[in-house]
Protein backbone atom coordinates (compact mmCIF):
# COMPACT_ATOMS: atom_id res chain seq x y z
CA UNK A 1 0.00 0.00 0.00
CA UNK A 2 2.78 2.45 0.86
CA UNK A 3 4.28 1.85 -2.70
CA UNK A 4 1.12 2.79 -4.28
CA UNK A 5 0.85 6.15 -2.07
CA UNK A 6 4.12 7.10 -3.30
CA UNK A 7 3.20 6.28 -6.63
CA UNK A 8 0.22 8.54 -6.58
CA UNK A 9 2.14 11.11 -5.32
CA UNK A 10 4.60 11.05 -8.07
CA UNK A 11 1.95 11.12 -10.07
CA UNK A 12 -0.20 13.81 -9.40
CA UNK A 13 2.52 15.88 -9.46
CA UNK A 14 2.93 15.73 -13.58
CA UNK A 15 -0.86 14.93 -13.87
CA UNK A 16 -1.51 16.72 -17.29
CA UNK A 17 -4.99 15.94 -18.36
CA UNK A 18 -6.85 15.42 -21.64
CA UNK A 19 -9.95 16.64 -21.35
CA UNK A 20 -10.85 20.57 -21.79
CA UNK A 21 -11.32 21.03 -17.62
CA UNK A 22 -8.34 19.78 -16.13
CA UNK A 23 -8.84 20.82 -12.61
CA UNK A 24 -12.29 19.05 -12.79
CA UNK A 25 -11.04 16.09 -14.42
CA UNK A 26 -8.08 15.74 -11.50
CA UNK A 27 -10.81 15.76 -8.79
CA UNK A 28 -12.60 12.99 -10.62
CA UNK A 29 -9.68 10.64 -10.76
CA UNK A 30 -8.66 11.35 -7.29
CA UNK A 31 -10.58 13.18 -5.07
CA UNK A 32 -13.91 12.35 -5.71
CA UNK A 33 -15.72 9.55 -3.76
CA UNK A 34 -14.68 7.04 -6.26
CA UNK A 35 -11.21 8.45 -6.34
CA UNK A 36 -8.11 6.92 -6.11
CA UNK A 37 -7.04 8.77 -3.22
CA UNK A 38 -11.18 8.09 -1.36
CA UNK A 39 -9.97 4.69 -2.10
CA UNK A 40 -7.15 3.97 -0.03
CA UNK A 41 -8.79 5.83 2.53
CA UNK A 42 -11.47 2.46 2.03
CA UNK A 43 -8.68 0.28 2.14
CA UNK A 44 -6.82 1.97 4.75
CA UNK A 45 -9.04 -0.55 7.35
CA UNK A 46 -7.02 -3.50 6.16
CA UNK A 47 -3.82 -1.95 7.22
CA UNK A 48 -1.98 -3.56 9.51
CA UNK A 49 -2.07 -2.41 13.53
CA UNK A 50 1.60 -1.81 13.52
CA UNK A 51 2.13 0.00 10.06
CA UNK A 52 -1.75 2.32 10.70
CA UNK A 53 0.47 4.96 12.22
CA UNK A 54 3.22 5.10 8.86
CA UNK A 55 0.67 4.50 6.53
CA UNK A 56 -1.91 6.86 7.42
CA UNK A 57 0.84 9.69 7.73
CA UNK A 58 1.83 8.70 4.02
CA UNK A 59 -1.83 8.30 3.15
CA UNK A 60 -2.67 12.28 4.65
CA UNK A 61 0.11 13.45 2.98
CA UNK A 62 -0.91 12.25 -0.59
CA UNK A 63 -4.47 13.72 0.27
CA UNK A 64 -3.41 16.84 1.32
CA UNK A 65 -0.88 17.35 -1.59
CA UNK A 66 -4.00 16.39 -3.82
CA UNK A 67 -5.89 19.09 -2.77
CA UNK A 68 -2.80 21.71 -3.26
CA UNK A 69 -2.79 20.54 -6.34
CA UNK A 70 -6.84 20.63 -7.24
CA UNK A 71 -6.26 24.10 -6.29
CA UNK A 72 -3.65 25.24 -8.33
CA UNK A 73 -5.37 23.59 -11.18
CA UNK A 74 -7.88 25.13 -10.63
CA UNK A 75 -6.71 28.60 -10.48
CA UNK A 76 -4.61 27.75 -13.96
CA UNK A 77 -7.84 26.65 -15.62
CA UNK A 78 -9.24 29.80 -14.65
CA UNK A 79 -6.70 32.30 -15.60
CA UNK A 80 -6.34 30.36 -19.11
CA UNK A 81 -10.17 30.84 -19.51
CA UNK A 82 -9.71 34.37 -18.80
CA UNK A 83 -6.85 35.35 -21.32
CA UNK A 84 -8.87 33.21 -23.70
CA UNK A 85 -11.71 35.76 -23.90
CA UNK A 86 -9.52 38.57 -24.36
CA UNK A 87 -7.60 36.54 -27.00
CA UNK A 88 -8.60 37.85 -30.03
CA UNK A 89 -7.99 35.85 -33.41
CA UNK A 90 -8.42 38.23 -36.60
CA UNK A 91 -8.34 35.58 -38.67
CA UNK A 92 -11.76 34.16 -37.52
CA UNK A 93 -14.22 34.93 -40.60
CA UNK A 94 -16.06 37.91 -39.87
CA UNK A 95 -20.00 37.40 -39.58
CA UNK A 96 -21.29 39.24 -42.49
CA UNK A 97 -19.96 42.46 -42.28
CA UNK A 98 -16.72 43.61 -44.30
CA UNK A 99 -15.12 46.84 -43.03
CA UNK A 100 -14.80 49.71 -46.03
CA UNK A 101 -13.33 53.16 -46.42
CA UNK A 102 -14.57 55.99 -45.07
CA UNK A 103 -16.02 58.27 -47.89
CA UNK A 104 -13.62 60.93 -47.40
CA UNK A 105 -10.90 58.80 -47.15
CA UNK A 106 -11.76 57.30 -50.56
CA UNK A 107 -12.05 60.94 -51.98
CA UNK A 108 -9.00 62.02 -50.60
CA UNK A 109 -7.13 59.12 -51.91
CA UNK A 110 -8.32 59.41 -55.66
CA UNK A 111 -7.77 63.25 -55.75
CA UNK A 112 -4.07 62.09 -54.56
CA UNK A 113 -3.37 59.69 -57.34
CA UNK A 114 -5.49 62.27 -59.87
CA UNK A 115 -2.49 64.79 -59.25
CA UNK A 116 0.01 62.24 -58.91
CA UNK A 117 -0.29 61.51 -62.66
CA UNK A 118 1.09 65.09 -63.09
CA UNK A 119 3.99 64.79 -60.42
CA UNK A 120 2.58 65.94 -57.51
CA UNK A 121 3.97 64.40 -54.12
CA UNK A 122 1.85 64.14 -50.68
CA UNK A 123 3.18 66.54 -47.56
CA UNK A 124 1.82 67.33 -44.31
CA UNK A 125 1.83 69.97 -41.96
CA UNK A 126 0.47 70.26 -38.29
CA UNK A 127 -3.07 71.09 -37.04
CA UNK A 128 -2.09 73.53 -34.20
CA UNK A 129 -0.66 76.31 -36.48
CA UNK A 130 1.05 79.38 -35.27
CA UNK A 131 0.06 82.76 -36.64
CA UNK A 132 2.99 82.79 -38.86
CA UNK A 133 1.96 79.93 -40.94
CA UNK A 134 -1.75 80.34 -41.21
CA UNK A 135 -1.73 84.35 -41.08
CA UNK A 136 1.19 86.43 -41.69
CA UNK A 137 2.97 84.75 -43.86
CA UNK A 138 0.31 84.08 -46.22
CA UNK A 139 0.28 87.45 -46.54
CA UNK A 140 -3.10 88.11 -44.15
CA UNK A 141 -3.05 92.16 -42.82
CA UNK A 142 -2.95 92.30 -39.06
CA UNK A 143 -6.70 93.40 -39.11
CA UNK A 144 -7.69 90.95 -41.89
CA UNK A 145 -11.54 89.23 -40.74
CA UNK A 146 -9.89 85.41 -40.81
CA UNK A 147 -7.48 85.89 -38.07
CA UNK A 148 -10.72 86.88 -35.92
CA UNK A 149 -11.79 84.76 -32.83
CA UNK A 150 -15.46 84.38 -34.17
CA UNK A 151 -13.46 82.01 -36.85
CA UNK A 152 -10.72 81.14 -35.79
CA UNK A 153 -10.04 78.65 -32.42
CA UNK A 154 -7.10 80.04 -30.80
CA UNK A 155 -5.53 77.81 -28.11
CA UNK A 156 -3.05 80.60 -26.93
CA UNK A 157 -1.79 84.01 -28.01
CA UNK A 158 -1.33 83.60 -32.00
CA UNK A 159 -1.42 79.67 -31.91
CA UNK A 160 -4.60 78.34 -33.02
CA UNK A 161 -5.87 75.25 -34.96
CA UNK A 162 -5.28 76.08 -38.78
CA UNK A 163 -8.16 77.29 -40.33
CA UNK A 164 -6.91 76.23 -43.86
CA UNK A 165 -4.13 73.74 -45.25
CA UNK A 166 -2.47 76.78 -47.09
CA UNK A 167 -0.45 76.92 -43.20
CA UNK A 168 1.20 74.27 -45.30
CA UNK A 169 2.54 75.54 -48.13
CA UNK A 170 3.99 77.97 -46.29
CA UNK A 171 6.03 75.18 -44.30
CA UNK A 172 6.95 73.52 -47.59
CA UNK A 173 8.21 76.45 -49.69
CA UNK A 174 10.16 77.35 -46.31
CA UNK A 175 12.20 73.95 -46.74
CA UNK A 176 11.81 72.82 -50.54
CA UNK A 177 13.86 74.56 -53.07
CA UNK A 178 11.62 75.27 -56.24
CA UNK A 179 10.31 73.52 -58.54
CA UNK A 180 8.13 72.28 -55.83
CA UNK A 181 4.91 69.88 -57.04
CA UNK A 182 3.02 68.91 -53.39
CA UNK A 183 -0.59 68.25 -52.04
CA UNK A 184 -1.16 68.53 -48.96
CA UNK A 185 -4.73 67.35 -47.57
CA UNK A 186 -5.31 67.42 -43.69
CA UNK A 187 -7.90 68.14 -41.53
CA UNK A 188 -8.96 72.32 -40.92
CA UNK A 189 -11.08 73.49 -38.13
CA UNK A 190 -13.39 76.95 -38.32
CA UNK A 191 -15.62 78.57 -35.47
CA UNK A 192 -19.22 77.50 -37.23
CA UNK A 193 -22.17 76.39 -36.21
CA UNK A 194 -22.70 73.13 -37.05
CA UNK A 195 -25.60 72.41 -39.73
CA UNK A 196 -26.01 70.39 -42.65
CA UNK A 197 -23.89 73.02 -44.67
CA UNK A 198 -20.94 73.66 -42.24
CA UNK A 199 -19.26 71.96 -39.67
CA UNK A 200 -16.84 73.43 -37.18
CA UNK A 201 -13.87 71.22 -38.37
CA UNK A 202 -13.65 69.69 -42.27
CA UNK A 203 -10.62 68.58 -44.72
CA UNK A 204 -9.37 69.95 -47.78
CA UNK A 205 -6.47 69.31 -49.82
CA UNK A 206 -3.96 72.01 -51.03
CA UNK A 207 -2.02 72.06 -53.98
CA UNK A 208 0.79 73.90 -55.12
CA UNK A 209 3.12 74.00 -57.95
CA UNK A 210 6.12 76.68 -58.26
CA UNK A 211 9.01 76.91 -60.78
CA UNK A 212 10.36 78.99 -63.44
CA UNK A 213 7.78 80.38 -65.54
CA UNK A 214 4.57 78.81 -64.33
CA UNK A 215 1.32 80.66 -65.58
CA UNK A 216 -2.29 81.08 -65.09
CA UNK A 217 -2.65 78.82 -68.29
CA UNK A 218 -0.73 75.50 -65.91
CA UNK A 219 -3.06 76.82 -63.01
CA UNK A 220 -6.35 76.33 -65.34
CA UNK A 221 -5.53 73.23 -67.71
CA UNK A 222 -4.47 71.34 -64.45
CA UNK A 223 -7.69 72.18 -62.86
CA UNK A 224 -10.02 71.10 -66.18
CA UNK A 225 -8.02 67.55 -66.06
CA UNK A 226 -8.53 67.41 -62.75
CA UNK A 227 -11.99 68.20 -62.67
CA UNK A 228 -12.81 65.99 -65.43
CA UNK A 229 -11.03 63.02 -64.00
CA UNK A 230 -12.90 63.70 -60.75
CA UNK A 231 -16.43 64.17 -61.94
CA UNK A 232 -16.41 63.25 -65.46
CA UNK A 233 -14.78 63.71 -69.11
CA UNK A 234 -18.21 65.75 -69.80
CA UNK A 235 -16.99 68.18 -66.91
CA UNK A 236 -17.24 72.01 -67.55
CA UNK A 237 -15.15 74.71 -65.30
CA UNK A 238 -14.92 78.29 -64.89
CA UNK A 239 -13.43 80.06 -63.04
CA UNK A 240 -14.44 83.59 -61.23
CA UNK A 241 -12.40 86.58 -60.47
CA UNK A 242 -12.10 85.96 -56.37
CA UNK A 243 -9.74 87.21 -53.73
CA UNK A 244 -7.61 85.31 -51.08
CA UNK A 245 -4.75 87.01 -49.66
CA UNK A 246 -1.77 84.90 -50.77
CA UNK A 247 -2.80 84.49 -53.87
CA UNK A 248 -2.82 87.35 -56.92
CA UNK A 249 -4.93 87.38 -59.19
CA UNK A 250 -7.09 85.19 -57.61
CA UNK A 251 -10.45 83.02 -58.69
CA UNK A 252 -13.08 80.77 -57.34
CA UNK A 253 -13.75 77.47 -59.62
CA UNK A 254 -16.88 76.24 -60.16
CA UNK A 255 -17.78 72.79 -62.11
CA UNK A 256 -21.14 71.92 -64.02
CA UNK A 257 -23.63 71.27 -61.43
CA UNK A 258 -23.09 66.91 -60.93
CA UNK A 259 -26.29 66.59 -60.08
CA UNK A 260 -28.62 68.16 -63.21
CA UNK A 261 -25.71 68.15 -65.59
CA UNK A 262 -25.92 72.19 -65.34
CA UNK A 263 -29.67 71.84 -66.53
CA UNK A 264 -30.60 73.46 -62.66
CA UNK A 265 -31.33 71.65 -59.89
CA UNK A 266 -31.63 72.96 -55.95
CA UNK A 267 -27.80 71.97 -55.37
CA UNK A 268 -26.58 74.53 -57.55
CA UNK A 269 -29.67 77.11 -56.76
CA UNK A 270 -30.90 76.74 -60.63
CA UNK A 271 -27.47 78.23 -61.97
CA UNK A 272 -25.71 74.92 -63.24
CA UNK A 273 -22.48 75.60 -61.48
CA UNK A 274 -21.43 74.49 -58.38
CA UNK A 275 -18.35 75.94 -56.80
CA UNK A 276 -15.48 73.45 -55.40
CA UNK A 277 -12.36 75.50 -54.62
CA UNK A 278 -10.45 78.77 -54.50
CA UNK A 279 -6.88 79.31 -56.49
CA UNK A 280 -4.88 81.60 -57.94
CA UNK A 281 -1.56 82.65 -58.69
CA UNK A 282 0.99 82.47 -55.67
CA UNK A 283 1.33 85.92 -54.56
CA UNK A 284 5.21 87.17 -54.56
CA UNK A 285 5.16 88.28 -51.45
CA UNK A 286 4.37 84.93 -50.05
CA UNK A 287 7.06 83.21 -52.08
CA UNK A 288 9.24 86.22 -50.51
CA UNK A 289 8.21 85.56 -46.73
CA UNK A 290 9.37 81.90 -47.31
CA UNK A 291 13.00 82.64 -48.79
CA UNK A 292 12.22 82.39 -52.60
CA UNK A 293 12.58 85.07 -55.00
CA UNK A 294 10.00 86.20 -56.71
CA UNK A 295 11.72 87.56 -59.61
CA UNK A 296 13.05 83.63 -60.94
CA UNK A 297 10.00 81.67 -59.72
CA UNK A 298 6.43 82.21 -59.81
CA UNK A 299 3.29 79.60 -59.10
CA UNK A 300 -0.03 78.82 -58.67
CA UNK A 301 -2.05 77.17 -55.42
CA UNK A 302 -5.51 75.92 -55.26
CA UNK A 303 -7.57 74.54 -51.82
CA UNK A 304 -10.52 72.66 -52.08
CA UNK A 305 -13.10 71.11 -48.97
CA UNK A 306 -12.71 67.20 -49.56
CA UNK A 307 -16.45 67.16 -47.75
CA UNK A 308 -17.74 69.50 -50.43
CA UNK A 309 -16.21 67.20 -53.63
CA UNK A 310 -17.43 64.04 -51.68
CA UNK A 311 -21.22 65.60 -51.58
CA UNK A 312 -20.92 66.17 -54.96
CA UNK A 313 -19.73 63.09 -56.32
CA UNK A 314 -21.78 60.78 -54.32
CA UNK A 315 -25.41 63.15 -54.02
CA UNK A 316 -24.46 63.46 -50.21
CA UNK A 317 -26.79 66.74 -48.84
CA UNK A 318 -25.95 66.79 -45.25
CA UNK A 319 -22.28 67.04 -44.00
CA UNK A 320 -22.94 66.13 -40.58
CA UNK A 321 -23.17 62.24 -42.36
CA UNK A 322 -19.18 62.38 -42.66
CA UNK A 323 -18.68 62.31 -38.68
CA UNK A 324 -21.54 60.77 -37.08
CA UNK A 325 -19.95 57.56 -38.66
CA UNK A 326 -23.41 55.66 -38.54
CA UNK A 327 -22.40 52.39 -40.39
CA UNK A 328 -25.69 52.51 -42.34
CA UNK A 329 -24.57 55.72 -44.07
CA UNK A 330 -20.61 54.84 -44.23
CA UNK A 331 -20.81 51.32 -45.30
CA UNK A 332 -22.44 51.90 -48.80
CA UNK A 333 -18.87 53.31 -50.04
CA UNK A 334 -16.67 50.76 -51.88
CA UNK A 335 -13.74 51.42 -53.87
CA UNK A 336 -10.78 50.13 -55.19
CA UNK A 337 -8.73 52.61 -53.94
N1 LIG B 1 -7.19 78.58 -48.28
C1 LIG B 1 -8.36 78.95 -49.06
C2 LIG B 1 -9.61 78.62 -48.24
O1 LIG B 1 -9.52 77.91 -47.27
C3 LIG B 1 -8.41 78.23 -50.36
C4 LIG B 1 -7.29 78.56 -51.31
C5 LIG B 1 -6.15 77.77 -51.33
C6 LIG B 1 -7.39 79.65 -52.16
C7 LIG B 1 -5.13 78.07 -52.21
C8 LIG B 1 -6.37 79.96 -53.02
C9 LIG B 1 -5.25 79.17 -53.05
O2 LIG B 1 -10.68 79.08 -48.54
Amino acid sequence: MKDRIEELLKEIETFAGSAEDHAEEFRLKYLSRKGQVSSLFDDFKNVPNELKRDVGQLLNKLKNRAQERWDELRSSSASTTNSAKFNFDPTLPVGGFLGSRHPLSLVRREIIEIFGRLGFTVAEGPEIEDDWHNFTALNFPEEHPARDMQDTFFIADKIALRTHTSSVQVRVLENTKPPVRMLMPGRVYRNEAISARAHCFFHQVEGLYVDKNVSFADLKQTLLYFSREMFGADTQIRLRPSYFPFTEPSAEMDISCTICSGKGCNVCKHSGWVEIMGCGMVDPAVLQNCGIDANVYSGFAFGMGIERITMLKYGVNDLRLFSENDVRFIGQFRSAL
